[in-house]
């Protein structure tokens, strides 16, 4: 019992965890530093190094080739190479407790705990090793200790085992850069810290010969492809080693940038990089600089009007990079929509800008990039241009200029890391285009209907004291609703691009929807009044509301609950569809009124129908307007099952592609059953559309006349 409560919290935590963004800086697990043969727990010998002063971060102790971890017991006084041996008072955490804090002892003068404890932050990682974020001892001749009996050579794992030797077994082949610098170069390096050790080697150095620079950046796409390879598709891994290539590379390239007078460029193509790198100085005579060109991608950039706002150097430069094995690590999948069903695919290569050594990076204009597309491009798939923002895609100040089957034109107020990523709806194509057709067609047809009863309810000559208003803007509401959002999703491609455009069209289609639902609650509210005064036998059956009030009602009703969702939650509208977002809840501002009027609407009809009853054993049945009542509370009835309900079969669309197709008919035939129960199931509407046919065809008129019922 317990247990299985301890493994479905454990589930629910493991959930949220891959639920959050991938944050690496604060997964110590990825970024640790590697503590090769810290003091055994064994070693006899006492030095006089005292370990104060020089811890900064995580670490990660290695003995030999093997991982291993601090004492949980206490360490004989005088082991450890020190006098005063640290170790862990309260043992190890588990993975699921993330990072912890636990107290550090030091055995001294016979006591294990001699100095107060000093607190230290532990984590265990998922390939059963843990990382300690060490701090400054308080006394001096202290030292943190490895537990030898920690090496468990059976628990290793193929993975642990490259992890753990990832310095170990790397051969340091020394490489000397042409300007004689010395790099070490960890050849067979598959882990984490292989790229982080090469940055930390060139940290200081600002300038290297273009060789050099294509030589290590050959050297960061080797490694980070082991890695890839190695990584089993891990994204935390993925995303961390994908920052580090990138900060490598721009690192790398930034080195190629010299001082110039006037102007400069370097550029070079590897297998996995190209780059171009452009730089102005202050006697620049040219107006606009020239296209940076890679084979997949160019770039337009106001770079002398950066110069510009360089002051005091009048100098600036730009790198542009485009990597083609990138999206291995910075996968389209790190771009989260709205949509997580759909599937995302990288539309281009990786692509990188950046102002190295320029000290005012302030953009002038927006920077454009063309970006030839990698794949093919879907029907019906969207293109968004995104940058990396250090934890996932997003496209947060980009956005398509310009599309077409084999190039999309990226224009972005920032300088980062980009690229163009395909959302594809995860339904197979074939049936998408099915679907399409039916769309279109059911569509069609339901507006078709729809507009002739709106028609009808318009210009019919309806006997005096029927009360059409809520009838004919229901109709309006409806038309204008189904046709609004047929046209956008038409268009969605166009739209999309438009966030406020695609904002206000879903503001405006949640106000006409809601006043559909207001139009209906209205006439149920009407009907029953009617039903009410029929039952007290009181001849007031003129409308009791006056149209113009009815219209005001049925119209502010729909705009106070658009107000306040706009005012409560002003970024609602506009989701990938230009609909309402449906995450956070908000499509409840819609489904809320809905269930309200849909709940009133029932109990309104139960009294009715029940008000009808009591009325039908008082009266004479054979009384024509209690039939015509009674008819009209069919109809009604009728209608409010009709519009009602497809909405409630909405929330089931998403599991069954049966119910898609039962919503999509039943939604766009709403305005086919008004017509059907209000225009063509009525006598008086019939005949007067006889009387319009038989105008235009002289012909048909007596055989449709005896056709037609004989009752008024
Ligand atoms: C790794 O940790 C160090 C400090 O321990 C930090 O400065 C660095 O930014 C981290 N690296 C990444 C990639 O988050
Ligand atoms: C013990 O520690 C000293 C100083 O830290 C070191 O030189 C020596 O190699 C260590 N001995 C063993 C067996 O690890
Ligand atoms: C190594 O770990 C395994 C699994 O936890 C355990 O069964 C085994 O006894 C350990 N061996 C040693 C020498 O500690
Ligand atoms: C071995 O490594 C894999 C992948 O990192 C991990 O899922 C698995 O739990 C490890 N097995 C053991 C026994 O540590
Ligand atoms: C890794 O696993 C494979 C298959 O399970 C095995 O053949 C190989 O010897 C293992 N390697 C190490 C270093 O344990
Ligand atoms: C390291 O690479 C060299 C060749 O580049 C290879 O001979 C050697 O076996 C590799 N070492 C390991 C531990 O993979
Ligand atoms: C780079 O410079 C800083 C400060 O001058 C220094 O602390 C650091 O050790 C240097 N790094 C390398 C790799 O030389
Ligand atoms: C990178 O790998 C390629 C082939 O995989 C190899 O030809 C090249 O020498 C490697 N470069 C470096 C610097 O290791
Ligand atoms: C990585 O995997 C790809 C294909 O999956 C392969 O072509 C490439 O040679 C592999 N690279 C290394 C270094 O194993
Ligand atoms: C990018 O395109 C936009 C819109 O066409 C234009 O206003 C801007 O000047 C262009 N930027 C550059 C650097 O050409
Ligand atoms: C550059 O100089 C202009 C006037 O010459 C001044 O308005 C502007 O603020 C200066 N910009 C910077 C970044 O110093
Ligand atoms: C990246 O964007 C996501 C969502 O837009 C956000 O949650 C995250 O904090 C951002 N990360 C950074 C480093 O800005």
């Amino acid at each position: 019992m317990s247990s299985t409560l301890h493994k479905n919290v454990t589930m629910a935590l493991l959930i949220i965890v891959s639920v959050m963004p991938y944050n690496l800086s604060v997964d110590p697990c990825y970024n640790y530093t590697v503590l090769n043969d810290p003091r055994r727990s064994t070693n006899y010998s006492v030095d006089s190094l005292c370990d104060t002063g020089k811890w900064v971060g995580w670490y990660r102790l290695f003995l030999d080739v093997w991982s291993v971890r601090m004492p949980e017991t206490c360490v004989d006084e005088n082991k450890c190479g020190t006098t005063v041996p640290l170790w862990l008072r309260d043992g190890h955490p588990n993975v699921e407790d993330g990072v912890v804090s636990r107290n550090v002892c030091g055995h001294h003068l016979g006591n294990c705990c001699y100095f107060p404890p000093i607190l230290i932050r532990v984590k265990a990682c998922p390939d059963n090793y843990y990382v300690y974020e060490f701090v400054q001892t308080a006394v001096c001749n202290s030292a943190y200790c490895a537990d030898v009996d920690s090496i468990n050579k059976t628990y290793t794992n193929n993975t642990t085992v490259i992890t753990t030797t990832e310095f170990r077994s790397s051969t340091a082949t020394p490489m000397i850069t042409t300007t004689g610098l010395i790099i070490s170069l960890l050849t067979n390096c598959t882990g984490i810290s292989c790229i982080q050790n090469l940055l930390d080697q060139i940290e200081n150095i600002t300038v290297l010969p273009l060789t050099d620079v294509t030589n290590l950046l050959d050297l960061v796409f080797n490694t980070s492809e082991k890695i890839s390879n190695s990584s089993s598709g891990d994204p935390k891994k993925l995303v961390s080693e994908g920052i580090q290539v990138l900060k490598a590379s721009e690192k790398l390239v930034s080195m190629l940038v010299k001082p110039t007078n006037t102007f400069d460029n370097v550029s070079f193509i590897r297998d996995s990089v190209e780059a171009q790198v452009f730089m102005v100085g202050p006697q620049v005579t040219l107006n606009k600089i020239p296209q940076l060109d890679t084979t997949h991608a160019s770039m337009d950039i106001d770079l002398i009007g950066i110069a510009k706002n360089n002051n005091k150097t009048g100098s600036a430069a730009v790198a542009f990079m485009s990597f083609n094995t990138m999206e291995n690590l910075l996968k389209a999948e790190f771009f989260n929509t709205s949509d997580d069903t759909s599937v995302k695919t990288m539309m281009s290569t990786v692509i990188s800008a950046t102002l190295p050594k320029t000290t005012n990076r302030q953009l002038t204009k927006p920077v454009n990039f063309t970006l030839k597309h990698i794949r093919e491009l879907v029907s019906g798939g969207s293109v968004w241009c995104v940058y990396w923002n250090m934890t996932e895609w997003t496209v947060d100040g980009c956005c398509v200029l310009d599309t077409n089957s084999s190039y999309t034109v990226c224009s972005c107020v920032h300088l980062s890391t980009f690229a163009l990523i395909m959302q594809t709806s995860s339904t197979p194509a074939e049936d998408d285009h099915l679907m399409e057709v039916l769309n279109l067609v059911a569509v069609s047809v339901g507006l078709v209907f729809n507009s002739l009863a709106l028609l009808t309810f318009a210009f019919c000559r309806w006997k005096p004291g029927v009360n059409n208003v809520a009838r004919i803007n229901l109709c309006i509401s409806l038309l204008s609703a189904h046709l609004l959002f047929f046209l956008t999703q038409h268009f969605l491609t166009h739209i999309r691009p438009l966030q406020v455009l695609c904002g206000v069209l879903s503001g405006f289609l949640h106000f006409l929807f809601l006043s559909c639902f207001v139009w209906m609650f209205i006439e149920a509210v009407l009907l029953y009044i009617c039903v009410k005064n029929l039952s007290q036998i009181s001849s007031r059956q003129r409308a009791v509301l006056s149209s113009r009030f009815l219209i005001v009602i049925g119209y502010v009703i729909a705009l106070v609950v658009v107000g306040v969702s706009v005012g409560l939650v002003p970024d609602g509208y506009g989701s990938d569809e230009c609909w309402i977002k449906v995450e956070k809840g908000f499509i409840w501002s819609f489904l809320g009124p809905v269930c309200v009027i849909l709940a009133i609407n029932s109990i309104l009809f139960i009294r009715i129908i029940i008000s009808l009853n009591s009325t039908l054993t008082k009266l004479n049945p054979e009384v024509s307007r209690m039939k015509q009542t009674k008819i009209m509370v069919f109809k009604t009835l009728a209608q409010f099952v009709v519009l009602g309900c497809p909405w409630i079969l909405g929330f089931f669309t998403k599991d069954s592609k049966m119910m898609e197709i039962l919503f999509l008919i039943l939604n766009s035939q709403q305005g086919t059953f008004i017509f059907l129960i209000y225009c063509l199931l009525n006598n008086e509407v019939r005949q007067q559309y006889v009387k319009w046919m038989s105008a235009l065809v002289p012909g048909l008129k007596s055989k449709t006349i005896k056709g037609a019922p004989k009752k008024r």
